[in-house]
């Protein structure tokens, strides 16, 4: 039997190595889904939109985008393809569960890469690769429309972020275009698979965290599980069709100088449905400078960290097993 939480989930309880301890449970306690997570219609008016967003950002650190004209069908096809991507007989997947540490490859793994090592996996099978043009001959043959829709539906999800990048920019008084380049040079996917799970109490599909990008742009369909942590409390994020979830990361917070507010977020699992996510997380190209944009540092509001290397960072987030706090600490002035 192999390790999938897909390929076993339907004939076991719940495993010990799935259970989380007390304190990051989900537990019984119903969490709404609630309406206050803003959403943010991209058809208002510019002045507006700068408005909304900023708020957005501070406030929340998470938003739901709609009217953000990328096609509906495009949406639509890259759900049904992650569907049947999933569905495939694990012969058609193997290939892509070959451990290799070439970051152009893609790769498909279960709970997270560490799973030999970490103490309790999550319930979910992730599948990750680039964005970039280069690396399509990596990405998955089938089914088969999966490179043309994928590669479709990233080159929107591309634009999309880099048009509320500058409406942020706007917002916060950093200079047009400051994103446009090596800030969000390597577009990551991530497709989620979190199949229906015996004790949605116990145990997590994705822990409390940040995302430790630039801006992360989230599909979803109409099954709810993903949670927001909103001054201490949990707020459910609730499925609007054709919306992307929007969430600042935590390279973001670092440049806008904690003007901006990462979002901690997490993802819980439900006992009937299978749910897919695509995540598109614009990170910056591993050698880029990081550091609080000098257009926000006043003397009133000094830069919180030292500059630092992107890929620096990325390698203390994987040592602290995912701690973004942990992993800024040694540029922190
Ligand atoms: C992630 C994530 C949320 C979701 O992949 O980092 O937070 O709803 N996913 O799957
Ligand atoms: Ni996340």
């Amino acid at each position: 039997m192999d390790k999938f939480v897909s390929s076993w989930y339907n004939d076991q309880s719940l495993p010990e190595s799935y259970i989380f301890p007390p304190h990051e449970r989900p537990g019984k306690l119903l969490v709404p889904r609630c309406n206050t997570v803003p959403v943010i219609d991209l058809s208002d008016t510019r002045t507006n939109l700068v408005h909304q967003i900023l708020k957005a950002s501070q406030e929340f650190g998470l938003f739901q985008v709609v009217n953000h004209g990328v096609p509906a069908n495009i949406m639509s096809e890259t759900m049904s393809v992650f569907h049947k991507f999933f569905e495939l007989p694990a012969e058609d997947k193997a290939s892509l569960t070959v451990y290799t540490n070439d970051p152009k490859r893609c790769k498909l793994v279960t709970s997270t890469l560490d799973y030999d090592r970490e103490k309790i996996h999550l319930w979910r099978d992730v599948l990750r690769h680039p964005c970039h043009p280069d690396c399509i001959e990596f990405w998955p043959r089938k089914p088969l429309r999966y490179r043309e829709v994928v590669a479709a539906c990233s080159i929107e999800a591309k634009k999309l972020g880099l048009q509320i990048l500058e409406l942020l920019c706007e917002g916060i008084g950093i200079e047009h275009g400051y994103f446009e380049h090596e800030l969000t040079e390597d577009l990551l996917l991530g497709a989620n698979h979190y199949p229906p799970c015996p004790d949605p109490s116990l145990t997590l599909g994705i822990p409390k965290h940040f995302d430790p990008d630039i801006l992360t742009i989230l599909l979803q369909e109409h099954i709810s599980g993903l949670q927001v942590l909103k001054d201490g409390e949990w707020i459910g994020v609730r499925p609007i069709p054709n919306a992307f979830v929007v969430n600042i990361g935590y390279i973001l917070q670092v440049i806008s100088n904690n003007k901006l507010k990462g979002a901690e977020h997490r993802v819980v699992t439900n006992s009937s449905d299978h749910r897919i996510s695509v995540v598109f997380c614009m990170n910056p190209a591993g050698n880029s400078n990081i550091e609080p944009a000098k257009s926000v540092v006043t003397a009133t509001n000094p830069p919180l960290c030292r500059g630092f290397q992107f890929k620096e960072f990325v390698d203390n987030f994987y040592s602290m097993e995912g701690d973004a706090d942990l992993a800024l600490q040694p540029f922190k002035l």
